[in-house]
């Protein structure tokens, strides 16, 4: 007789039909039903210490969460039946885990030690790995030295990536990051935007003599990539002076490419002597410290791109080889698992104290939702419970004062980060550094206001009229996880991200999803494709539904006037 919990093409059993997700939802309904944090500290003294995990320069608190001993135990039983590990064993052995794809998933190895044997298909992939780190190493040298010049003989003095979604948001957000280790001397801009204006205002200012363009696509056939990396070129030849002016071989002293298409960046015309590579196992979003980082390796310069790396591999070595209840990405991911699953929390805020981090949430939106935004599980049935949160949030004190009133006093249940770091970069000034305990004393007192909020007692015991106080009351119970280290360095921003990168693996492999395709982008390329000539050339899209048949009309006469 057939298991009534398993599939029976694939023999898995439906996650929602598991005994360990029974055993949450009763431990959620029983024993944690109103979760009470001051309850949970004042019975368990030792809690701020034990509930805290340490991987390279991170220290991550999740003591400020709604989880006792036994709701940890119950998520890694869960992981440990959904075969977590096994599948975060595939990953880093090379199998291939996007199924839908039929690819490998080997970021891991874009990290690896030069020793290391990481194989795809037989074949050691890590000497490949090293081989185009050392190119970019003699290429970034060679610009930031200044014997890389422009075609007219000046030399470089801006670097423009145009890149879109994870050949953009990765450098454009670890450029910020680590500006204070970055030449001042160049100018670095991203472009990503198909709208006219992004390429526009990034470089009205600039001298095209003296500017680089790195064009940064995988597949190099993304539209917004291409149109705008066209418009730059023409920009270049119109711009240059004297006999340079319009003459195609200055392209080959302005344009680099970034890519896994040799054919596609030669077609385009940048010549592939100056293309740096990277391979079908690398995911977009997942791609900064490969090619896709040559920006960030000429602004910071190769050494600590290369620090960098280490501290991804700080954390990959930690999530492959730490026990369970001392596994950061582990405990994290599962910690968004028990919210999204078992308290209906449909977001999940990231919120960095730190000004350097500005674009770091942007760039976990695409790590998350486009891995974990997902509704089929990875043989193509629909599932049948939460899959990835939204991920939103900008730098904290900034967010105070505008949307933590929601967090703070809404209905909404939010889960969020609060990532902070106990030295300022050094470059500050005094004055500037001194600011620094204030900006980290918003930090801990939002964590604490979260989680304990203020009853009603306290509020009246303030003096407040009756009539007030309801409105003054903050119920607390609001779970925040604390990442602190000692400074951001190119070797915790690599440590941060791994981190991430992890947890969003681990949810990925307890839903059963595929976290490593991203059709979910392809239906509006297809049709935007479709319905540009209705804009361009007015002619007719067929089978355009009524609606936004009339949005073309509508946009076509207003065009006109
Ligand atoms: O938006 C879809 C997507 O394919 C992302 O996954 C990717 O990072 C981005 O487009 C850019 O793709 P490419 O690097 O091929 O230009």
């Amino acid at each position: 007789m057939s298991d009534p919990q398993s599939d029976s093409t694939s023999g898995s059993t439906k996650l929602t039909r598991r005994p360990e997700w029974a055993a949450l939802a009763d431990h959620r309904a029983d024993a944690l039903q109103r979760p009470d944090l001051g309850e949970l500290f004042a019975d368990d003294p030792g809690r701020a210490e034990r509930y805290v995990v340490r991987v390279g320069d991170l220290r991550i608190d999740y003591s400020k969460h709604l989880v006792t001993d036994e709701t940890l135990a119950l998520l890694r039983e869960l992981a440990s039946v959904t075969g977590v590990s096994e599948l975060r064993d595939a990953m880093f052995r090379g199998e291939r885990i996007n199924v839908t794809e039929d690819r490998a998933v080997l970021h891991t190895a874009l990290r690896a030690p030069r020793d290391a044997v990481i194989e795809v298909d037989g074949e050691n992939v890590v000497p490949k790995v090293h081989a185009v780190l050392d190119r970019m190493t003699g290429f970034a040298d060679r610009v930031r030295s200044g014997e890389w010049t422009g075609y007219t003989g000046k030399r470089i003095r801006n670097v423009v990536n145009i890149g879109i979604g994870g050949s953009d948001l990765g450098p454009a957000m670890a450029y910020d990051a680590l500006r204070a280790f970055t030449d001042r001397s160049l100018t670095f801009r991203f472009v990503s935007n198909v709208d006219g204006a992004d390429l526009h205002e990034a470089v009205r200012d600039l001298d095209p003599a003296e500017t680089l363009f790195i064009v940064a696509s995988k597949t190099f056939t993304t539209i917004e990539t291409i149109t705008n990396a066209t418009s730059a070129r023409s920009w270049l030849l119109a711009g240059l002076d004297g006999s340079a002016k319009g003459d195609e071989k200055a392209v080959a002293q302005h344009f680099v490419a970034l890519s896994t298409n040799a054919e596609k960046v030669a077609g385009f015309g940048i010549d592939t002597a100056n293309m740096f590579e990277f391979w079908d196992w690398v995911g977009g979003r997942y791609s900064y410290d490969s090619a896709i980082g040559l920006s960030l390796m000429i602004a910071v310069g190769p050494d600590p791109f290369r620090e960098m790396l280490d501290g991804f591999r700080i954390v990959d070595e930690h999530f492959q080889n730490a026990e369970a209840p001392a596994n950061a990405p582990l405990i994290m991911g599962l910690l968004g698992v028990w919210y999204g699953n078992f308290f209906d929390a449909q977001s999940h805020a990231v919120l960095p104290y730190s000004h350097y981090l500005s674009k770091f949430t942007a760039y976990l939106q695409q790590l998350d939702m486009e891995s974990n935004g997902k509704s089929v599980d990875r043989d193509g049935r629909p599932v049948e419970w939460e899959t990835g949160p939204v991920v939103w949030g900008t730098p904290g004190t900034n967010g105070q004062h505008a949307y933590y009133q929601l967090i703070h006093q809404g209905t909404k249940l939010i889960p969020a980060d609060l990532i902070g770091f106990a030295r300022p970069v050094a470059e500050l000034s005094d004055e500037l550094k001194a600011q620094h305990d204030l900006l980290m004393a918003n930090l801990f007192a939002q964590g604490q206001a979260l989680a304990f909020g203020k009853s009603a007692e306290e509020v009246r015991a303030e003096g407040v009229p009756e009539d007030q106080v309801p409105h003054r009351v903050f119920q607390g119970n609001r779970p925040t996880t604390t990442v602190l280290a000692n400074e951001l360095t190119p070797s915790v921003l690599g440590q941060l991200i791994a981190l991430y990168e992890h947890k969003v693996f681990v949810q990925g492999a307890i839903w059963n999803i595929d976290s490593f395709d991203q059709w979910g982008v392809e239906l509006g390329k297809v049709l935007a494709k479709r319905v540009e000539p209705a804009l361009t050339e007015g002619a007719d899209v067929p089978g355009l539904d009524p609606s936004t048949a009339a949005l073309v009309a509508a946009y076509r006469e207003l065009k006109e006037v």
